[in-house]
C-alpha cells in the first residue's frame, strides 16, 4: 500500500526552503539569480511569507501583495511548488504598539515590548481578528493560484501568556474540565499548604507547589495552541479546501504535546537541527533524530511526514561545518524514516539581523559554487532517484512510548532526585537497542492504540493516563511483550500518587511486582545488576547500575538479575511475569546499556521481530526500510568517521543509485550511507 504524496499531484520529493524574497525587494537582479539557481539546486518547493505581515499590511487595513503575486506566478510559470504561511509568527510594530493586548505578558505580569517574534498572546480577540483578516486575504488572493499546494501555519507556534485575558481563558478551561471547585480540589490534592481554591479566579498558574495544576497548565498551552491554530484555519479550510495545511513542530520540544498539534494538521513537517558535533561518533545524535521521525511518521499512523526546516550547512548558534557525508546521510535518514521531502532553513541568507550567519543554500557569496550548494545539489538528484520510494512506509512490529503528559509531570515533581530524570534520555536509550539492531520501531504516546505491535517499550511511564494501565493488562494478555522500567505507574492523571503499591492501577499484577520503595545513588555510589544463573532470557555478566534502583518483590514474576550490592544485594534487579498469553518485563534499575541491549536483544529473538538486514550490525551502524508492501527499499547509515562493513547474509541486494549488485557484504565509508532495494 502506498499513501498519497504530500502535495496533491506531485508523486516527487519535496526539496527547498524557507524563501524569503521580500527582504530583496530593492534587488530585483538576486530574485533573478534565485530563479535561476533553484533549478541547480534540485529545489522544488518554497515556504513563503513566514514573517512577512509588516510587507503585506503595511499600515492597518492597507494591503499590499505585490510581490507575492509576482513570486507566486514566476514559481507557477516553472512547475514549483509554494508552501504558504500565515504570517502570525510575527506582526507588524505598529499593531503591538496600537493595541498592546497583542503582546504577551511574562511570568512576573509585565507586558513584554515590541520583540522578536513568536510572543503574541494567545488569547487576544484583536490579535485573533487580525490574524483572521490577513490569512483570509491570503487564502482568497491564492485560492485558484496553481503555486499554492499547502499552508504553512504560523510558525513554531510555542510559549506561554500570563495576561488577564489568558489567565480567564485557563480558568474556563478547569471549569470546562472539573465542572466544580471541590473536583478540582480534590484531583490537585490542593488541601497542602492551605491551597484549597474557594472562586476560580484565584486559581494562578504560576503558583508551583501543587504538581497537578503545572501538569494541567502544560496541557493547557496545548490546548491553547490548537485552538490558535484552529482559528487561523477557519478561513482557510472555507476558502482553499483543497489545500493541506500544516504548522512546524520542533521534535521533542517541551511543553506542548505535539500529538495534539498533530491532530490539527493534515500532514506533519519538522523542523530539524541536528547538532552533529562529536567528531569520532555521532551515534547518540542519530538516535534522537530517528526516533524524532519516527514519531512524525506515527502521528499519522505511518503517513510520510516533512522536513520543513533543516540546516544545508552550519547554524548560527553551532558553527561545525558538516564532514563530507554528513548532510547526505542527515537527508537520507529523515527519508528511511518517512520523510517524503527535506528541505531548509533557508533557500538565501538574509544580509542583516541576528540570522546573518544561519546557514542557507546560497551563501553571500552569491552564487553556485560553494561545497553547500553542491551538497544540496546532490541531495536534488537523490530525490529524483527515489521517486519510487515516495508513499512507502513501515508497520513496525515493536513501538516505543514517548508521552509528553508524563514527561512533564516527571519534570514537575520534586523528586524523585530532581537533575536526574533525564526521560528523553532514558526513553533514547530503550529505543537504542532496536536502531542499533536495524529494526523499525513506532513511537507513539501511551493513548495510542498498542494493537499492531509484538513488543511495547514503556521507559519510565511515571504517569498513567486513563485506561492506560488496562491497555496495557490487555495488551500483555493477548500475548504481547511489555517492557517497562523504574519510575512506572506512580501518579494517576491528575499527577496524585497512586494507592495501593506501585505499579499503579492493576499493574502490579501485569508486572507481578511490587515496587515498595526507591534508592537515588549519588554519582559515586556503586551499585550493579547481576544476571541470575538459568534465567529465562540466557542473560549473562555483570552490569553496572545508577541513578535509581528501586527495591521490588516478586508477586508471581521470575527473577531475571538481582542487585549486586549495598543492604539489597540479591534482592531482584529486573523481572519477567508470564501474564495472560504474553510476557511483561520490568527493569527496576537505570543500567548502562549494555544491559538493555542484551535483554531487548534476547526479547527480539524470543518475540520473533525481524531484522532488516544482518543479525549484526556493526556499533553505530543502523539500517531502516520503506515498503509498499512489495518493494523494499533498505536504508543503511554509518555514525561513525571510520569506514564501517555489514555483513548482508544470504541476501541480494541492488544499490539504488549504482544499480550495481550488492551481495554478501555492504562497505560503508566513515559518514556513509547506501540505499538498496531488496531482490
Ligand atoms: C527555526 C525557525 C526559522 C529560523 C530557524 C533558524 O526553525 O522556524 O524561522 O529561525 O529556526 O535555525
Ligand atoms: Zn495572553
Amino acid at each position: 500500500m502506498k499513501y498519497a504524496p504530500i502535495l496533491t499531484k506531485f508523486p516527487h520529493f519535496l526539496h527547498g526552503g524557507d524563501y524569503n524574497p521580500d527582504q530583496w525587494l530593492k534587488h530585483p537582479t538576486v530574485i533573478d539569480e534565485d530563479f535561476r539557481l533553484m533549478a541547480l539546486s534540485g529545489c522544488n518547493t518554497f515556504s513563503l511569507g513566514i514573517f512577512s505581515w509588516t510587507s503585506y499590511e503595511p499600515e492597518e487595513g492597507k494591503f499590499n501583495f505585490d510581490w507575492l503575486d509576482m513570486i507566486m506566478d514566476r514559481l507557477a510559470k516553472k512547475g514549483y511548488n509554494a508552501i504558504l504561511a500565515t504570517p502570525s509568527g510575527a506582526r507588524p510594530a505598529w499593531m503591538a504598539l496600537k493595541y498592546p493586548d497583542v503582546r504577551r505578558m511574562g511570568r512576573d505580569g509585565l507586558r513584554q515590548p515590541y520583540n522578536g517574534r513568536h510572543n503574541h498572546c494567545w488569547t487576544s480577540p484583536l490579535y485573533r481578528e487580525k490574524v483572521n483578516v490577513i490569512n483570509t486575504r491570503l487564502a482568497e488572493r491564492y485560492k485558484n493560484h496553481a503555486a499554492l499546494k499547502a499552508w504553512h501555519v504560523s510558525n513554531e507556534y510555542n510559549g506561554e501568556c500570563f495576561c488577564d485575558l489568558c489567565l480567564k481563558s485557563w480558568q474556563g478551561w478547569l471549569k470546562n474540565k472539573y465542572k466544580t471547585l471541590d473536583n478540582l480540589n480534590e484531583c490537585w490534592w490542593t488541601y497542602f499548604w492551605s491551597h484549597t481554591y474557594t472562586a476560580w479566579e484565584q486559581i494562578d498558574p504560576r503558583d508551583d507547589c501543587i504538581d497537578g495544576l503545572k501538569v494541567d497548565w502544560a496541557r493547557f498551552i496545548t490546548w491553547q495552541c490548537c485552538d490558535f491554530m484552529k482559528h487561523e484555519i477557519v478561513p482557510l479550510k472555507k476558502l482553499t479546501p483543497h489545500v493541506p495545511v500544516t504548522t512546524n513542530m520542533m521534535g521533542f520540544f517541551d511543553r506542548m504535546d505535539y500529538w495534539a498539534v498533530a491532530d490539527v494538521c493534515d500532514f506533519i513537517a519538522d523542523d530539524a537541527y541536528p547538532t552533529w558535533y562529536d567528531t569520532e561518533d555521532n551515534t547518540e545524535m542519530a538516535l534522537l533524530l530517528s526516533a524524532t521521525h519516527d514519531m512524525h511518521r506515527s502521528m499519522k499512523g505511518g503517513k510520510p511526514f516533512l522536513v520543513m526546516e533543516s540546516c544545508p550547512s552550519a547554524t548560527n548558534w553551532q558553527s561545525r561545518l558538516k564532514r563530507p557525508g554528513v548532510h547526505k546521510r542527515e537527508m537520507l535518514l529523515a527519508i528511511a524514516h518517512g520523510a517524503d521531502g527535506t528541505m531548509y532553513f533557508q533557500y538565501r541568507k538574509g544580509r542583516g539581523a541576528c540570522e546573518k550567519l544561519h546557514g542557507a543554500i546560497i551563501d553571500h557569496a552569491g552564487h553556485e559554487h560553494t561545497r553547500v550548494f553542491k551538497d544540496v545539489a546532490e541531495i536534488g538528484q537523490i530525490h529524483t532517484r527515489l521517486d519510487d520510494v515516495i508513499g512507502t512506509s513501515i508497520k513496525p512490529e515493536a513501538a516505543v512510548v514517548y508521552d509528553w503528559d508524563v514527561k512533564h509531570a516527571l519534570d514537575f515533581s520534586t523528586g524523585p532526585t530532581n537533575e536526574k530524570k533525564n526521560y528523553l534520555d532514558t526513553f533514547k536509550k530503550m529505543y537504542k537497542p532496536f536502531w542499533q539492531s536495524g529494526i523499525s520501531v513506532d513511537v507513539i504516546q501511551s493513548t495510542c492504540s498498542f494493537d499492531n505491535y509484538k513488543v511495547l517499550v514503556l521507559p519510565m511511564l511515571f504517569m498513567l493516563k486513563k485506561g492506560v494501565a488496562e491497555r496495557i493488562g490487555k495488551f500483555v494478555s493477548a500475548g504481547g511483550t511489555v517492557i517497562a522500567t523504574y519510575l512506572t505507574g506512580m501518579v494517576d492523571d491528575y499527577d496524585r500518587c497512586l494507592t495501593g503499591g506501585w505499579p499503579g492501577c492493576g499493574l502490579r499484577k501485569v508486572f507481578g511486582i511490587w515496587n515498595e520503595e526507591l534508592d537515588g545513588l549519588a554519582p559515586d555510589d556503586k551499585q550493579q545488576v547481576v544476571a541470575v544463573k538459568g534465567n529465562r532470557l540466557g542473560l549473562k555478566g555483570k552490569f553496572k547500575a545508577y541513578d535509581y534502583c528501586e527495591r521490588i518483590h516478586q508477586e508471581g514474576a521470575k527473577t531475571i538479575a538481582v542487585y549486586g550490592m549495598d543492604f539489597y544485594a540479591g534482592e531482584p534487579a529486573a523481572t519477567v511475569n508470564t501474564f495472560g498469553k504474553g510476557e511483561a518485563y520490568y527493569i527496576a534499575a537505570r543500567t548502562e546499556d549494555a544491559f538493555l541491549m542484551e535483554l531487548t536483544s534476547a526479547v527480539i529473538r524470543e518475540t520473533r521481530i525481524e531484522k532488516i538486514l544482518s543479525e549484526t550490525l556493526p556499533e553505530g551502524v543502523t539500517a531502516q526500510m520503506r515498503t509498499d508492501g512489495k518493494r523494499e527499499f533498505i536504508f543503511v547509515f554509518n555514525f561513525k568517521t571510520k569506514g564501517q562493513t555489514v555483513d548482508l547474509g544470504q541476501a541480494k541486494f541492488k544499490d539504488v543509485f549504482s544499480g550495481k549488485t550488492v551481495k554478501d557484504e555492504l562497505k560503508l565509508e566513515a559518514n556513509g550511507s547506501a540505499v538498496l532495494e531488496r531482490m
